[in-house]
């Protein structure tokens, strides 16, 4: 599947091509599941900043089957299930990689279980238990609850027992948020900050994880108390339906707050930006894969699948985002049929 240059859904393109090789170090797999990230919708738009050139092909993550191993690959074999960290071009039939970059996977664990992990479950890992040091007892605000990361933020803050959870969405998919143990905010209709103070003791919460960006970003960190940690991770808000609004992007950028250190030195507050695919350091992210395929295996976890859809319905599964419909994670069928 390829994204051929800036456009809406309708500009993907389905190409073949020759089967790629497994070069030395390297494992050829054969894709079951690829997961959608709403980075994948920004890239499409060109608003994303940090994908190769077009044409190219998205896709982070994806979980198949090991075809062939490439000269000095070690502890993997043909017919292995396998995670696969992509990087770019998870959105295939196959995909070539370096065998350092896929992950076994346990029998009990599913290709839509595995697909659905490394990107939602990796990045609220990352903020929460890594740089914020999430402990029991602590208060958690999260913004698009229901989605991907959403309901991986409500099961991790669970299995760590905070002691709440207020997730913002839209009006739908209250019922859902609730189920997820979180309390509830209509982004529409009611002020998150309020709830949060409200529901606190006027502290504020200890950790406010936001991807929406502009003015939104200051909004999350009066939420916060004094000591408190507020992430930055996304940009949502530059997104407007599924074609690129210039406008609307260059509204979110222009809104976006500068901090003053002096300023959050008086609150002990802080401010962390996160973009998981521009990590330095390799392992840090493996480090929380491991952490999370313990917790899969324990029970603490366990991904919620929106929808699958069959590859050749990629615009209608990336509309299906585009229209705030899903709750938890939308993926890709590639499997052989
Ligand atoms: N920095 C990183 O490394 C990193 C990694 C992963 C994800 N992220 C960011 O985290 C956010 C969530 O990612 P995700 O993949 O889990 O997606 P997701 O939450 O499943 O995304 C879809 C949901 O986002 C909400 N939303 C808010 N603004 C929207 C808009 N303009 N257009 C469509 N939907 C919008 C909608 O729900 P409601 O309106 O009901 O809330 C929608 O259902 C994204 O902003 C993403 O870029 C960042």
């Amino acid at each position: 599947m390829v994204y051929p240059g800036v456009g809406g859904v309708d500009s993907i393109r389905i190409v073949e091509e020759s089967d790629p090789v497994a070069g030395p170090g390297q494992v050829r797999v054969r894709v079951h599941r690829a997961g959608i990230n709403f980075a994948d919708l920004m890239m499409r738009q060109g608003l994303y900043g940090s994908n190769p050139d077009y044409p190219f092909t998205p896709g982070y993550e994806a979980a198949g089957k090991i075809m062939d191993v490439g000269e000095g690959v070690e502890g993997l074999s043909p017919g292995d299930r396998v995670l696969a960290m992509t990087g770019f071009g998870g959105y295939s039939e196959q995909v070539v990689l370096d065998g350092s970059r896929v992950i076994p996977l346990p029998d009990s664990m599913s290709f839509d279980q595995a697909a659905a992990i490394p990107v939602t479950y990796g990045t609220a890992y990352h903020m929460l238990v890594h740089l914020g040091n999430l402990s029991g007892g602590e208060t958690v605000l999260v913004h698009h609850a229901a989605g991907g990361v959403g309901t991986a933020v409500a099961q991790i803050c669970k299995a760590y027992g905070t002691s709440l959870i207020v997730g913002t969405a839209s009006a739908p998919k209250r019922e859902f948020v609730e189920s997820l143990g979180m309390r509830f905010v209509d982004r529409e209709a009611e002020d998150f900050v309020e709830v949060c103070k409200s529901m606190t003791g006027g502290k504020g919460v200890h950790h406010a994880i936001d991807p929406v960006g502009g003015s939104h970003v200051m909004r999350s960190y009066k939420a916060l108390r004094r000591g408190g940690k507020l992430y930055v991770f996304g940009a949502s808000s530059a997104v407007k339906g599924d074609k690129r609004s210039r406008l609307t992007a260059l509204r979110m950028w222009l809104s976006t707050p500068s901090f003053d250190p002096l300023k959050m030195m008086s609150s002990n507050k802080a401010v962390f930006g996160v973009h998981m695919g521009l990590l330095d350091d390799e392992s840090v992210f493996s480090g929380h894969l491991e952490d999370l395929s313990g917790m899969l295996l324990r029970g603490d976890i366990d991904p919620v699948i929106d929808s699958v859809w069959r590859f050749e319905q990629v615009a209608e599964a990336q509309m299906h985002i585009h229209d705030r419909k899903n709750r938890g994670k939308v993926l890709l069928d590639f499997s052989p049929q």
